[in-house]
Parts: C-alpha cells; sequence; structure tokens
C-alpha cells in the first residue's frame, strides 16, 4: 500500500454544499444516473487543505445494506490509498450503523478497480447484464475493453477490516 497523503480528513457534505461533478463524472460519466442517485445518498469528501481530494457515494439500498454509488479521487492522487481510505471508511459506518452488507457496482472493463474491491474484501456476487450497454448513450472502453456489464461486488459486514 502506498503512504497515504497526511492530513486528509473525511467530511460529509450537507445539502447546501458544492457537489463535485468533476470527480462524480470520472467514475460515472452518465450527469442523469448521477442526479438519479445523489439526492437520496449521502455523500463524504476526503479534504486535505481545503483542496478536495477524492469523494464517495453512499446510497441505502434495503434497510441492511448500503451500495457504493460513485467513489472517485482526483487523477493526480490516485494510487496513493486515498480510494482504498474512502471505502474503509463506508465500510466502517456501515458497521457502527449495524448494516449486513456494502455492496458496489463496477463494470467488466474496469480492471483496476476490480481488483481494488477484492482486495478490501469484497465478492463479485452479482451480474448486471448489457448494464452499460443499455444505460449509456456513448460507449464505454477502458483497457481495450468495451463496458458492457456491471460486475455487482458484496462486502459481508460480520467481521472487521
Ligand atoms: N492490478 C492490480 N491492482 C491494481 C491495478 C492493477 N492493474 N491497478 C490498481 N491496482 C490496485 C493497486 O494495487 C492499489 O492497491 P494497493 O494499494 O494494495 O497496491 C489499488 O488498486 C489502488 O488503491 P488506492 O490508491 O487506494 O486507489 P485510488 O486512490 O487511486 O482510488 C479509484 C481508486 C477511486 C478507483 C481511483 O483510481 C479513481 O478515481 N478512478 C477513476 C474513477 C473510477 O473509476 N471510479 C470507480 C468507478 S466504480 C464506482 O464508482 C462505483
Amino acid at each position: 500500500m502506498t503512504a497515504r497523503p497526511e492530513k486528509i480528513k473525511l467530511v460529509q457534505l450537507g445539502k447546501d454544499d458544492k457537489v463535485p461533478y468533476e470527480l462524480l463524472l470520472l467514475a460515472d460519466p452518465s450527469k442523469n444516473l448521477v442526479d438519479g442517485y445523489l439526492k437520496q445518498s449521502n455523500i463524504y469528501i476526503a479534504r486535505k487543505d481545503n483542496e478536495t481530494l477524492g469523494v464517495i457515494v453512499l446510497f441505502p439500498l434495503t434497510p441492511d445494506t448500503v451500495e457504493i454509488k460513485n467513489v472517485a479521487v482526483k487523477p493526480k492522487y490516485q494510487g496513493q490509498g486515498i480510494g482504498s481510505l474512502l471505502i474503509e471508511k463506508a465500510i466502517e459506518a456501515a458497521i457502527s450503523n449495524k448494516l449486513k452488507s456494502i455492496c458496489i457496482g463496477t463494470a467488466n472493463s474496469s480492471v483496476e478497480q476490480l481488483c481494488l474491491y477484492q482486495k478490501l474484501g469484497f465478492e463479485i456476487t452479482g451480474l448486471k447484464k448489457n448494464f452499460f450497454t443499455d444505460n449509456y448513450t456513448e460507449p464505454i472502453y477502458e483497457n481495450g475493453i468495451r463496458a458492457k456489464h456491471m460486475l455487482v461486488l458484496t462486502r459481508q459486514l460480520n467481521d472487521t477490516l
């Protein structure tokens, strides 16, 4: 694990705070889809010296499960552990709230993200076939692969990190 930048604070955005769309759209290029889940979600940002470095969006999927709808880190700060920090905090919050599981969906083409989530204890539990071809107007390519399907990964919360 790369050393994390020091002095990072995680803060919850209030309803009147400015939403960091430039980050959210890195993880989800559809502003319509983002706006569809933001209102019902809790948004946390990683901040250092008043600069927003990353964001995570937590959507209450069921009374027992929260979904990470969006997680993104500013490109120049990626690979320094901030994404892991945001996801670990989301797991801790879900455990404190006595939830049973936390899940996250990502594309078949998101190879690095699939590595990261599995390293953090998430396991593949589902497939939303053609999610990206059905819901996005523009084709999405990553690592030379077309994003077609969404893999759903779940971490059960009966243990700690
Ligand atoms: N093979 C294996 N592991 C890899 C690879 C690879 N090719 N690439 C990255 N990783 C692993 C690294 O090993 C690292 O783990 P380690 O620290 O144990 O070595 C991990 O991925 C990266 O960890 P962090 O530094 O904590 O991640 P980062 O701060 O870069 O945040 C994030 C990850 C949020 C995915 C960031 O890269 C980002 O913003 N990407 C663009 C937006 C995006 O794709 N968001 C997710 C979309 S899905 C969703 O939002 C629900």
